[in-house]
């Protein structure tokens, strides 16, 4: 059968089978999908193991997308942009392709919400590997501007170096910037990237962010409403406010389509994923 899976460590509490089984169904075709824990050290050999037996495609998460990066043969370009692989695809020719699909899920999530990206002033909170991956996507949306504000304000500057000579391209303004001399303006769509959800912790905007914004989108999740979430929810009762949960089940569907070339059922995935929080 044809066979897919998605390789961490530690792996035990991936969705990523119940999603992708879901999905299956939904088109109503036949596969197997596992979840393999690799070795930190045993990754590259795992992978093999399973390129060179029936595996067609796999999912790679933490902490292996940067040595994705390095096995694939052949890159996208958001994959190139991203610095990291979460989707290999064991192409007719045998070659492995590796693509990123986190940006794709988190602007396939945003619009599923009427949230609008073209044209608006986007504020990007973080700028480590979550941030990265979906830098590219957001501004192939066309937004406004994008600014970029981080903790550690020299990771914002290299990512806005990184993207700037697309975003020019497409006549949008990019930038970084710390929190203390973040201006003050409305940004219109404000996206959370950071791990301080995790923790409860808040990255330090200033309330008149939180007032102005149109929609915050928080790609953190968990059954309650995440801390940044709640922080904006207190100062603006007319947000739109989503947490990453669709992100996950959206990035996974851009996976499952470069596989199996079907867009799968997204609503009945997220329903059951939903209930098990
Ligand atoms: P990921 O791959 O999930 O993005 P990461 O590379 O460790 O993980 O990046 C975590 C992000 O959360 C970074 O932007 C980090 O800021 P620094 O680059 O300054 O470390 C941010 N972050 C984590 N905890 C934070 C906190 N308490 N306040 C503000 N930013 C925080």
């Amino acid at each position: 059968m044809d066979s897919y899976a998605v390789f961490g460590n530690p792996i035990k509490h991936s969705k990523s089978p119940t999603i992708h089984q879901m999905f299956a169904l939904s088109v109503g075709h036949q596969l197997d999908y596992r979840a393999i824990l690799a070795p930190r050290d045993g990754f590259i050999d795992s992978l093999n193991q399973f390129f060179q037996g029936e595996g067609l495609g796999a999912n790679v998460t933490l902490p292996f997308k940067e040595k994705a990066f390095q096995y694939a043969d052949t890159l996208t370009l958001r994959a190139q942009l991203a610095g990291a692989v979460n989707t290999l695809k064991k192409c007719d020719d045998g070659r492995i392709l590796g693509d990123n699909t986190d940006g794709a899920g988190l602007v396939a999530d945003l619009l599923r919400n009427n949230i609008k990206i073209k044209n608006k002033r986007i504020l990007l909170i973080g700028a480590g590997g979550a941030a990265r991956g979906v830098i590219l996507p957001l501004l192939g949306q066309e937004p406004d501007s994008l600014v970029i504000v981080n903790r550690t304000v020299e990771k914002a500057q290299l990512l806005e170096k990184t993207f700037q000579e697309y975003a020019l391209e497409k006549n949008i303004t990019i930038s970084a910037s710390s929190f203390d001399l973040l201006p003050k303006d409305e940004y219109q769509l404000i996206i959370n990237s950071t791990s301080t959800s995790v923790t409860g912790d808040l990255p330090a905007l200033d309330v008149i962010h939180a007032q102005f914004c149109e929609a915050a989108y928080d790609m953190f999740y968990e059954k309650n409403v995440t801390s940044f979430l709640n922080w904006i929810k207190e100062n603006n009762e007319a947000a739109i406010l989503v947490d990453g949960i669709g992100m996950l089940v959206e990035q996974a569907a851009e996976s499952f389509y470069l596989w199996r070339n079907a867009k799968p059922n997204i609503e009945n995935v997220l329903i059951k994923l939903k209930s098990e929080l």
